[in-house]
């Protein structure tokens, strides 16, 4: 299972990285207003800046919504670095504009996805990331880590390429779920993936053993 972090903040990525653990990195329009970032010229210089620090897939969000503007977007997205992976929403016009980069060689990452079906019309357009939302699920009483086995079920019956990206992921127990329900990748944030180093056995372990090791 790939690990990616969601975040558009370049220490994050950076104290990840460094852990040796990060495969890429995804954003969305929210996550880069997070960090104060504005202007064309300086959205488009992130998403540079991030894949000069990884070496996996970035995933970088268009914010139109018709097909014209959504490839325009995309297109411009792509030449910006090889990592560079063109979020689409799961909209009419995303489909479309998904297969139209699935023409052109333009790797996609469908996001906002929030059933089998959605998830269905992802993968028969191309992409090669679909994002479901786990938490925001969870969020309304809906069962997100369901709907990745039912994902990933769908996926191998019929030998779809597009690989499951759960998203949305608010705790560990949703990566541990993730990874039995066979996700290709969970994007988390940072703190998510610090906090599955804790255990406190391990703390009191490591007391133990420090103490011992002075006798
Ligand atoms: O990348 C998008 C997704 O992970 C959003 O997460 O926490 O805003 O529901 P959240």
């Amino acid at each position: 299972m790939k690990f990616f972090i969601d975040t558009a903040n370049l220490s994050q990525i950076k104290e990840a990285h460094d852990l040796g653990v990060l495969d890429g990195v995804t954003t969305n329009p929210s996550l880069m207003a997070k960090e104060g970032i504005k202007g064309q010229e300086n959205i488009m210089k992130h998403y540079v800046d991030i894949c000069n620090i990884v070496k996996g897939d970035v995933s970088a969000e268009v914010i139109s919504v018709d097909f014209d503007g959504i490839v325009r977007e995309g297109e411009a997205l792509a030449k910006l670095h090889p990592q560079i992976v063109v979020k689409v929403p799961m909209i009419k016009e995303g489909v479309k504009a998904i297969r139209y980069f699935t023409e052109k060689g333009i790797r996609t990452n469908c996001t906002l996805v929030f059933s089998a079906g959605q998830a269905i019309l992802a993968a028969k357009a191309g992409a090669a990331y679909v994002s479901p939302f786990i938490g925001r699920l969870d969020d309304i009483n809906e069962d997100g880590i369901a709907l990745i086995h039912q994902i990933v079920k769908i996926y191998h019956n019929y030998n779809f390429r597009t690989q499951v990206l759960a998203a949305s992921i608010r705790h560990t127990l949703h990566i541990t779920k993730c990874a039995e329900a066979g996700a290709d990748v969970v994007t988390c944030p940072h703190q998510v993936i610090l906090d599955l180093l804790k255990h406190p056995l391990t703390d009191s372990g490591l007391a133990k053993f420090l103490a011992d090791a002075k006798k």
